[in-house]
C-alpha cells in the first residue's frame, strides 16, 4: 500500500472544470497526469515516483488506460488502508498528447489568502460540495506531506522515522498508513507540533459551513466512511 497513489488519482482527477463542456479541455480523470509537463506543475512536486511505482502494471496490462489505473490504485490503497469500500465504475478514456494537459492552477493550494474561499472556488468548479469537501479532506488521515516538495511540512517527525518509501515528511496523524476518522479528531485537537495541520485542513473547524461534517465525521467514523465512498466516487 502506497499512500501517494491515493494523491495521484485525486490530481490526476482533481482537474476537472464543469463549465467546460469539451473533452478533454475539462480536465478530470483522463491519465493526463502521466505527461512530464503536467507532472511538472507546482501541485504535483513527487508524484513521479508515484507514477512509477504503476509503470510495470500499466507494461503488463496495457489495455488498461492510465485513467483507470490511477483511479484503481487510488481506490485500492484507501481500502488496503482500511477504509470504505468505494463503489467504483471503469472505462475512462486517457488523452494521447501532452498538449492536451490541462493549464497549471486547477489544484488547490494548501495556504491560500482564505482558505474557504479557495476551497469553495476550486471543488465547486469540480462539481463538488461542502459535505464532498470536508469528506474528501479526509483523506489526509493517510500520507505525509514533505518540505522538499510540497513546501508543507517538516523533514521529519517521531511518526515518520521509518518508510515505506523514503522515510520523514511530516503527518496528519500518528498512524498515517490507516485509513480512519483520526484526521479529524486530529486537526480539531491541533495540539500535537508533530503533526500537520495545514491551512486549508484548519478552516474545516473554522467556518461553519464545513464545521457540521468535521464535527461529524470527528464523532462518527461510520458516518465520515459513507460520505467519503460516495464523495470519493
Ligand atoms: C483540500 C485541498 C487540498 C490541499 C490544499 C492539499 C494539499 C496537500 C499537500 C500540500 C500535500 C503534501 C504533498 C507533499 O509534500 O508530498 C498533500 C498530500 C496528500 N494529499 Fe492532499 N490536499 C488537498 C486535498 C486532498 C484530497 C481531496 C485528497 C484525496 C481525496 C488528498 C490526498 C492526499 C494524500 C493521500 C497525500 C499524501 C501523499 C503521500 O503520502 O505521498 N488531498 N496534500
Amino acid at each position: 500500500m502506497d499512500t501517494s497513489q491515493v494523491r495521484l488519482g485525486w490530481h490526476d482527477s482533481g482537474t476537472y472544470n464543469k463549465n467546460i463542456e469539451e473533452w478533454p479541455k475539462r480536465g478530470g480523470a483522463n491519465g493526463s497526469l502521466r505527461f512530464e509537463i503536467e507532472l511538472k506543475h507546482a501541485a504535483n512536486a513527487g508524484l513521479v515516483n508515484a507514477l512509477k511505482l504503476l509503470e510495470p502494471i500499466k507494461e503488463k496490462y496495457p489495455s488498461v488506460t492510465y485513467a483507470d489505473l490511477f483511479q484503481l490504485a487510488g481506490a485500492t490503497a484507501i481500502e488496503e488502508a482500511g477504509g470504505p469500500k468505494i463503489p467504483m465504475k471503469y472505462g475512462r478514456v486517457d488523452v494521447s498528447k501532452p498538449e492536451e494537459c490541462p493549464e497549471e492552477g486547477r489544484l488547490p493550494d494548501a495556504g491560500p489568502p482564505s482558505p474557504a474561499d479557495h476551497l469553495w472556488e476550486v471543488f465547486y468548479r469540480m462539481g463538488l460540495n461542502d459535505k464532498e469537501i470536508v469528506a474528501l479532506s479526509g483523506a489526509h488521515t493517510l500520507g505525509r506531506s514533505r518540505p522538499e516538495r510540497s513546501g508543507w511540512g517538516k523533514p521529519e517527525t517521531k511518526y515518520t522515522k521509518e518508510g515505506p518509501g523514503a522515510p520523514g515528511g511530516q503527518s496528519w496523524t500518528m498512524q498515517w498508513l490507516k485509513f480512519d476518522n483520526s484526521y479529524f479528531k486530529d486537526v480539531k485537537e491541533w495540539k500535537d507540533e508533530d503533526l500537520l495541520v495545514l491551512p486549508t485542513d484548519g478552516v474545516l473547524f473554522e467556518d461553519p459551513s464545513f464545521k457540521v461534517y468535521a464535527e461529524k465525521y470527528a464523532e462518527d467514523q461510520e458516518a465520515f466512511f459513507k460520505d467519503y465512498a460516495e464523495a470519493h466516487a
